[in-house]
């Protein structure tokens, strides 16, 4: 009997139709958000599934789908899923790194120009007629991008293509923190010098946030954070919701403690803060960081080259190209 899948989120009918090859496939072409039980119903008799940041894969779904061997997640971040859950009941889990990065890094730097040079308020402002009204020469004036301080937290694949593009394309000077220090050869690559995180805070002019969710990034800035930075800086977060609580963010924004916001992420999203809403120095956007129509569909076909290979079919059978937990696969070959 051919093993059969599930497919959470609608993404690129052609890529998707490659699973049908070797799997009976159930997926979701209408997008609808499912609830967790609602979920779990659907997963029952599944032995693979393709998943997205939206569906919480966790121990009390794992113990509700016992025939559940591997959970493909499309996105470079996976903490939608309990790996260590998954581990514990040998189910592989994979992710799509790399194919994003460069993609996302150019959003960051959008996002960031946008906050600094403040074009959606500006934009705004022109729709709404104002502009033959009451255009002033000194009106939206912002920070400068170029020639500023470039700070980054999280100096991953991510954050190092942004470093590139900051301190080759726009002369800035690049200053990052991060858990561990990179290699000499990568920083001067990266032209990026390391710093710790309050010297960071304090003298970057462009803080953008890069780095993984996990209990230890939890609210890595909140009220105390962004008090130390500079009140004409902007910051930027492309990484995850809750990395930057949403509400001290909200008040710093309001009450002049920073200059503008970019955020691509927040903390419960879809919903966002009403308080972040009635912002006008925030730049918003719907979580579309790695959204280019060729990253997508490479995000996407990576995704099925997994889950093909993780339930032995395909070019790779047996060796998923990313996995986040291969000790499974380890001791799937040491229990055949
Ligand atoms: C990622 O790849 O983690 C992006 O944020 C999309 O979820």
């Amino acid at each position: 009997m051919r093993p059969s899948v599930l497919v959470t989120r609608a993404s690129f009918p052609d890529i998707v139709d490659r699973l049908r090859s070797a799997f009976d496939v159930t997926d979701n072409p209408g997008d609808d958000i499912w609830s967790q039980p609602s979920l779990i119903e659907r997963l029952q008799g599944k032995t693979g599934a393709m998943t997205a940041g939206s569906d919480r894969i966790d121990a009390t779904l794992l113990d509700a789908c016992p025939q559940l061997k591997a959970v493909c997640n499309i996105g470079v971040g996976y903490n939608n899923i309990d790996v260590q859950a998954c581990t514990a009941r040998g189910v592989l889990v994979t992710n799509t790194p790399d194919v994003l990065t460069e993609t996302t890094a150019d959003f960051g730097f959008a996002l960031m120009m946008a906050a600094a040079r403040r074009m959606t308020e500006s934009e705004h402002y022109l729709r709404a007629g104002e502009w033959v009204k009451t255009g002033r020469y000194d009106m939206f004036v912002g920070p400068d991008v170029h020639g500023s301080t470039l700070g980054i937290l999280g100096m991953g694949r991510i954050g190092q293509a942004i470093a590139r593009r900051g301190a080759l394309g726009f002369g800035m000077r690049v200053i990052y923190h991060n858990r561990s220090r990179l290699a000499p050869g990568i920083e001067s690559e990266c032209r990026a010098s390391y710093v710790d995180k309050d010297t960071l805070l304090r003298e970057s002019d462009h803080l953008i946030i890069v780095v993984p969710y996990s209990e230890s990034s939890h609210h890595a800035i909140g009220a105390a954070q962004l008090k130390q930075m500079k009140s004409t800086a902007t910051l930027t977060n492309i990484a995850r919701g809750g990395v930057v609580d949403d509400d001290a963010l909200a008040v710093a924004l309001q009450e002049g403690g920073i200059a503008a916001a970019g955020l691509d992420v927040f903390e419960g999203e879809p919903a966002i803060r009403p308080a972040l809403l009635a912002c006008r120095n925030v730049v918003l956007t719907p979580h579309i960081g790695s959204a280019s129509v060729r990253t997508r569909r490479a995000m996407a076909s990576l995704c099925v080259d997994n889950l093909l290979a993780a339930l032995g079919e395909g070019p790779s059978a047996g060796a998923p190209p990313t996995p986040v937990n291969p000790q499974v696969l380890a001791r799937r070959v040491a229990t055949a």
